[in-house]
């Protein structure tokens, strides 16, 4: 496929307030795309939002949460009233939980995989219709390296990215014929507010987390691989090399996550 050009491109960005999503948006917005942001803070949403007009690009914004029905039917009325509609769905908008899974809940379960799964199927579901066929719309889902490899203590989360995975794989092909891309973007430790944000945080984690890297540097590699069509994208080559050594070692990598299973634990 030849380079997708993202200028006028009408874009839906999830989770847009700060962080990955914020940092695409600015990316986008320096390509002069046409922004739709989503969240549910509406002031640090307007103040992205305000920032991407400064880059001189046209933007609006929904403010609510996307496990709501009522939030996903706003956003496609948005699309439908202001574009008529959508070239670029970007399901950034992301929730993880810490601690052993024998103390967690179901609500938390329930949570991790309401937001980083079904809303985003489902509100791809709604805007599908209203995706050109060709070769310029594309469906961007932001999954994890613990997509790939499960990591002790994130159980919740790294289900909930294994299954946004599964669920792009088969997107991807479904969607060949009419020439919907689905780019799944699977960024390692990033330096964003993600982790201030748990819906639960039941344990330190008993490793030092590794330092990641800057949101900015995540949401532009993230947006060339749109312009390049390319089907995955991992920002951080840390990650990359776990995926790698899991699927070449995934015994050795078993072994060495064990060794962490009495340190969350503690205090049970
Ligand atoms: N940071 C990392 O180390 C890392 C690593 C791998 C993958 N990721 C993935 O990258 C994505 C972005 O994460 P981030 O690091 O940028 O996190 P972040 O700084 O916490 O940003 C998350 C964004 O999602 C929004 N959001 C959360 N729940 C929402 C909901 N129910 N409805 C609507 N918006 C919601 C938040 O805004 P409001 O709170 O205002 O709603 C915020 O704009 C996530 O999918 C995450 O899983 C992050």
């Amino acid at each position: 496929m030849s380079r997708r050009l993202l200028q006028d491109r009408r874009t839906v960005i999830t989770g847009a307030s700060r962080g990955i999503g914020r940092e695409m948006a600015l990316a986008l917005a320096r390509r002069r795309t046409r922004l739709l942001l989503v969240a549910r803070s509406a002031e640090p949403l307007e103040t992205a939002a305000g920032e991407c007009r400064d880059l001189g690009a046209t933007v609006d914004t929904v403010t609510g949460d996307v496990t709501d029905a009522s939030t996903r039917d706003l956003i496609r009325d948005s699309v439908v009233q202001r574009w008529s509609g959508v070239d670029l769905l970007v399901n950034n908008a992301g929730v993880s939980a810490h601690g052993p899974f024998a103390r967690s809940d179901e609500a938390t379960l329930r949570r991790v995989m309401e937001v980083n799964l079904f809303a985003p199927a489902e509100l791809t579901r709604m805007l599908l219709p209203l995706m050109p066929h060709g070769d310029a719309a594309a469906i961007v889902n932001i999954g994890s390296i613990l997509g790939y490899r499960a990591a002790p203590f994130n159980s919740e989360y790294s289900a909930s990215k294994a299954a946004l995975r599964a669920w792009s794989e088969a997107l991807r092909a479904e969607l060949a014929g009419a020439g919907i891309d689905v780019l799944l973007a699977s960024p390692g430790t990033t330096d964003t507010e993600f982790f201030d944000h748990l819906v639960a945080k039941r344990a330190e984690m008993p490793w030092k987390s590794a330092k990641g890297l800057p949101p900015a540097v995540v949401a532009e590699q993230i947006v060339r691989a749109i312009e390049r069509g390319r089907r995955e994208v991992f920002p951080n080559w840390r990650g990359r090399a776990l995926v790698v050594a899991n699927r070449l070692f995934p015994g050795a990598v078993d072994g060495w996550m064990k060794r962490y299973s009495g340190g969350a634990n503690s205090g049970r």
